[in-house]
């Protein structure tokens, strides 16, 4: 006994010393959150709004022999959050022996590099597999078993009704977020994402264990029933409620419900942000369940997700889209006045850079491309096939334009002021409605010249920021476009009273010089920067 508590005491003591010598200060920042007013979103960090510029790493690139290869890329992209993977079979090695070293190396080399993070538990599930169970776990697939089809053969997806996976899981996530809260207290670590697109690929629908069997025969949850507005007698079973989509429906309300008991466990430790990321079906058209990763959050089970796991705080679409009107569609499907929008995952060929703007467009919180670091595992076809500093830079163009104002963007965002867009094929000018004043944003047009009938970019690589300072006042950013601007009115037109190029420090922005003469006789025209102006306006 005496031998027990000297233990713990040396434990807490070790856990105490950590915590300073990680964090180099004792007074605990304010905890990151999530808050919503109006039907928009803001993640507050050291209480106030923050926009996650995002990197992040391959798979394997979590381990501190790979780190070195992982900051440079982080580095030059000037991301201020690094999205990095934990692993369950590093973090517990024996059952209930807990190996935090490496989530230690992370967070010191983060805070060395001043730049946040966001961890990623590889828990029970990894894309649909449960790959990342610890060892002593795999040693055991009765214990902790996977699915199994009509048939009963096994599939290589976690059966989401293991009790023993399930106590494992809560287990092992709530300490990973009590060491957090131990270790952490300037808030390095700032969301986690539990899981990693939670579901099952390859066409299986659902479980077919006992007692899947049994609770798919017995009554649908009465408060889902009710969520989803289906007209249904009391007791209905799924298949009665829900017809075609029971089974789909079963998969994910049983996998949300899984993995809101492992997300209520952490939050109980230490109430971060929590948040689940989906592999997502075709937006636009969707073929019958089986056909993509089915469980996780897809689009048409959002409402589900919403009711059977309130521990998680948004749902978040990876995407994978190159093309326009798939991405777009994403984007209006997962930002919904009770969801967040955040997307952690985006291929990283040039094309999809601009489009970090249509997301800021739709009031994300954040965004990041997948799997850019150094260590050389070639991404192709969703990627580029070597990662080099080209590969990077559209990415580095974005948060070194957003970057020097990113306090002030995800304010702005909060309060309903900030518009942002990404050029599409075929559509070389938008204009975005301020009230009294119309922001004209075009693409392709000359630096000099009225730029009346703008042809678009050869590629469509142009994207803009605009946010309204107060009256008459904007931020303006962008690159490869024209920004000018329109009063509401007509009979008037637009004076540039001051164009002002310079950066924001402490909310508080410092010009280093005045647009003039050719920079503003045409409007405001975006090169590859960066470059952020304030614009005062006036008519005549
Ligand atoms: C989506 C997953 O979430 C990532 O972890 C990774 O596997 C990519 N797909 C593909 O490389």
């Amino acid at each position: 006994m005496r031998h027990l508590f000297a233990r713990s005491l040396l434990a807490a003591a070790g856990a105490l010393a950590l915590a300073s010598s990680l964090s180099g200060q004792t007074a605990p920042a304010p905890l990151p959150r999530l808050v919503e007013k109006d039907g928009r979103h803001a993640l507050l960090v050291d209480g106030a709004p923050f926009l996650i510029l995002g990197l992040q790493a391959h798979n394997s690139s979590g381990w501190p022999a790979m780190l070195p290869k992982v900051w440079p890329a982080v580095e030059y992209v000037q991301a201020n959050t690094l999205e990095i993977p934990v692993y369950w079979e590093q973090f517990e090695p024996e059952p209930g022996r807990f190996d935090s070293s490496l989530v230690d190396t992370l967070i010191r080399q983060a805070r060395e590099h001043r730049v946040r993070l966001v961890l990623l538990w590889f828990g029970t599930w990894k894309n649909g597999s449960s790959h990342y169970l610890p060892l002593w776990m795999k040693k055991e697939p009765q214990r902790y078993p996977r699915m199994v089809d009509a048939s009963g053969r096994r599939v290589d997806s976690p059966s989401p009704h293991a009790g023993a996976t399930l106590a494992a899981d809560v287990h092992a996530f709530s300490a990973l977020m009590r060491h957090l809260k131990a270790v952490d207290p300037v808030r390095t670590v700032i969301m986690v994402q539990v899981q990693n697109e939670p579901g099952t690929w390859g066409g299986l629908v659902r479980d077919h264990s006992p007692e899947a069997e049994r609770l798919f025969a017995g009554p649908a949850p009465a408060e889902l029933v009710k969520a989803l507005g289906v007209a249904a007698r009391p007791e209905a079973t799924w298949s009665e409620a829900f017809g075609r989509d029971a089974e789909e429906f079963f998969h994910a309300w049983s996998i949300a419900r899984y993995i809101d008991q492992v997300a209520e466990a952490g939050k109980k430790e230490y109430p971060l942000p929590l948040y689940i990321n989906a592999a997502l079906r075709d937006p636009l058209s969707p073929g019958p369940a089986g056909t993509y990763e089915t469980g996780g959050a897809t689009d048409n089970v959002i409402p589900i997700w919403k009711v059977a796991a309130p521990s998680i705080d948004l749902l978040a679409p990876d995407i994978y889209m190159d093309d326009s009107a798939r991405y777009r569609k994403v984007l209006e499907l997962y930002a919904r006045p009770d969801n967040a929008l955040f997307v952690p995952e985006n291929g990283h060929t040039p094309w999809y850079a601009h489009m970090f703007f249509a997301a800021l467009g739709r009031q994300a919180i954040g965004w990041a491309p997948f799997g850019l670091d150094y260590t050389a595992y070639g991404r192709a076809p969703i990627g580029a096939p070597v990662v080099d500093e080209e590969t990077l830079a559209p990415f580095a163009l974005n948060y070194r334009l957003v970057g020097p104002m990113m306090r002030e963007a995800a304010r702005l965002s909060f309060e309903g002021k900030l518009q942002a867009v990404a050029e599409d094929n075929g559509e070389p000018a938008r204009t975005l409605d301020f009230g009294a004043w119309k922001a004209v944003v075009t693409y392709g047009v000359p630096a000099f010249g009225f730029g009346n009938d703008p042809p678009g970019n050869r590629e469509p690589v142009g994207r803009a920021l605009v946010g309204e300072l107060g009256e008459n006042q904007f931020v303006v950013t962008g690159a490869f476009c024209r920004v000018d601007f329109r009063p509401a009115d007509a009979a008037k037109q637009r004076e540039f009273v001051r164009v002002e190029e310079g950066g924001f420090e402490r909310g508080v922005f410092r010009p280093t010089r005045i647009w003039n003469g050719d920079e503003t006789d045409w409007g405001l025209n975006f090169a590859s920067g960066p470059q952020i102006v304030r614009v005062t306006l006036g008519s005549y």
